[in-house]
């Protein structure tokens, strides 16, 4: 897998790209920010909101919900982050970026985080907010052939931004095939849904899950649930 400014480009083979676009300003807050830089920020998340809307309105059940993920569930996820030294962090459906930035707030450095996005307007917005973030646009099922082969089994945690619970059992297995191919035994995936039950037939799946915290603070109400291979 190419990296760095040589992987900015595509393969038509392994139905994946890289993508090349300018970076947007979104830096944190410093003391000697501005008034105009709270204005650039509030209007970066504004951005954001609306081309989240926008393709929830080309395509609801891929999005699941009308705005992206609040701080409050990027907490909850940036708490049960885990990676080693040698690991790698991998997120399928980064949207506009909220569940990556809880990666970030983990303490993982952008360069070994694969955030896999199948929208290619959403992967474009994603590569521009965090140019340093390996943002592949493709399909999180190609997973073992998007991230590289070298990032196979060196998984810490992989999170799901897709919305399984809306899949039928045939997707949610694949997608749950991909991710045990990259996924080392005793590391866990994540699962952020607005249920109120598992998102995944556990037993079905052959799984281990539950869950790990729940925030009446986002839109809608959420929760995350870890999951791993049964035991
Ligand atoms: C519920 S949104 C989550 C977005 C963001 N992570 C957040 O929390 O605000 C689900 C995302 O998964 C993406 N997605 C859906 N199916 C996918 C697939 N098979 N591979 C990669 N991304 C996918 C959608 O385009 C969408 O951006």
């Amino acid at each position: 897998m190419p990296m760095g400014g040589a992987r900015r480009g595509c393969s038509a083979t392994l139905g994946y790209c890289h993508l090349n676009v300018s970076p947007r300003k979104t830096s944190p807050m410093t003391d000697t920010d501005t008034v105009e830089s709270a204005k650039a920020k509030s209007a970066s998340e504004t951005s954001a909101t609306w081309l989240f809307f926008k393709r929830w309105l080309a395509d609801p059940i891929s999005m699941a919900s009308i705005i992206p993920s609040s701080p409050a569930l990027r907490r909850i996820v940036s708490k049960n982050i885990v990676c080693g030294a040698d690991e790698v962090v991998v997120e399928f459906g980064g949207g506009t970026g909220a569940i990556t930035r809880a990666i970030l707030e983990a303490g993982v450095p952008a360069h070994k985080i694969y955030s896999i996005e199948i929208d290619k307007e959403l992967a474009e917005y994603l590569q521009g907010v965090f140019p340093d973030v390996n943002v592949v646009h493709g399909d999180a099922r190609q997973c073992d052939r998007l991230i590289g082969e070298t990032n196979v089994g060196r998984v810490g945690t992989l999170v799901v931004g897709i919305p399984m619970v809306l899949l039928p059992l045939k997707l949610q297995q694949e997608i749950v095939d991909a991710i045990f191919r990259v996924l080392p035994d005793g590391r866990r995936f994540l699962q952020y849904t607005y249920c109120a039950t598992s998102p995944l037939p556990i037993r079905k799946l052959g799984l281990d899950g539950r869950r790990l915290g729940f925030t009446p603070l986002n839109f809608p109400p959420a929760s995350v649930w870890g999951y791993s291979r049964a035991t």
